[in-house]
């Protein structure tokens, strides 16, 4: 097992369909201010900007100036390609979410694991915490709206079964799937691990599908103008 992972939600699955979690688990307490998002200066000029973290972070090669080796590592980090997800969420009761996240990957192929790396004060964070769960939509090219509207609270209906607005489709675990997203795979949490102001989720693929023809162009970071992290 990774350091400083731990089996399981806390509390226990309240997810549908899969395992009992073996050990209850307390994640720790953020240690360090939220380091939000980052948007390139054009996206903050339109007001989508979320705020930064006060200071520079080490460590830092011998030598460099701090200041503008911050700011070249932030563009080397963003250069690491990646893709753009909705990260759908459930306390297995009534509360549910979606999450704009580029940090998701495939772990393992044996079993089949994905892991989302997910900022500690989202509510997405406690969400998978509680339902030991979460699903992962891959979102049409031509959707790339869908990806901005994800990244701030969610309109949640119920009743309509809508996440903002959009449609929403329930799988093997409950965490919420957007119906017009291409295609989804569904996890059981398996493991987390603390990351920095991260938590590393690792789930196992207990579904997965396309609701899309297999050929549609999914959404990619570089489709769109926005960064996250560096
Ligand atoms: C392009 C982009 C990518 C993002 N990727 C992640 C990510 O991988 N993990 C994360 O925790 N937050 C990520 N965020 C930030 C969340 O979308 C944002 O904090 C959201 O409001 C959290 O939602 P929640 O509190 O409703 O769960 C990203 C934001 C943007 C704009």
């Amino acid at each position: 097992m990774l350091a400083g992972a731990a089996n399981g939600p806390k509390g226990g699955r309240r997810c549908r369909g899969g395992f009992a979690a073996a050990t209850p688990v307390e994640t720790e307490p953020a240690e360090s201010p939220r380091e939000a998002g980052t948007l390139r200066p054009s996206e903050c000029d339109k007001g989508r900007c979320m705020p930064t973290k006060d200071g520079l972070v080490g460590p830092f090669p011998e030598g460099a100036d701090p200041d503008e080796y911050d700011r070249l590592r932030r563009r080397v980090l963003w250069a690491m390609p990646s893709g753009l997800y909705v990260i759908g969420s459930t306390d297995g009761a009534q509360r549910l979410n979606g999450m704009t996240a580029n940090w998701v990957t495939q772990l393992s192929f044996d079993p089949k694991w994905v892991g989302v790396s997910v900022e500690r004060e989202a509510l997405t964070h406690e969400l998978i915490a509680a339902g030991g769960c979460f699903a992962v939509s891959l979102i049409d090219r031509e959707d790339r709206v869908i990806v901005r509207k994800f990244t701030k609270p969610v309109d949640v209906d119920l009743a309509a079964k809508t996440l903002n607005d959009f449609s929403y489709v329930e799988r093997a675990t409950g965490a919420p799937v957007l119906a017009q997203a291409v295609a989804f795979v569904d996890c059981e949490l398996r493991q987390q691990v603390e990351a920095g102001n991260h938590t590393l989720f690792v789930g196992e693929v207990v579904d997965a599908g396309f609701l899309k023809d297999e050929d549609t162009p999914v959404l990619r970071m570089e489709d769109t103008r926005m960064n996250y992290g560096g």
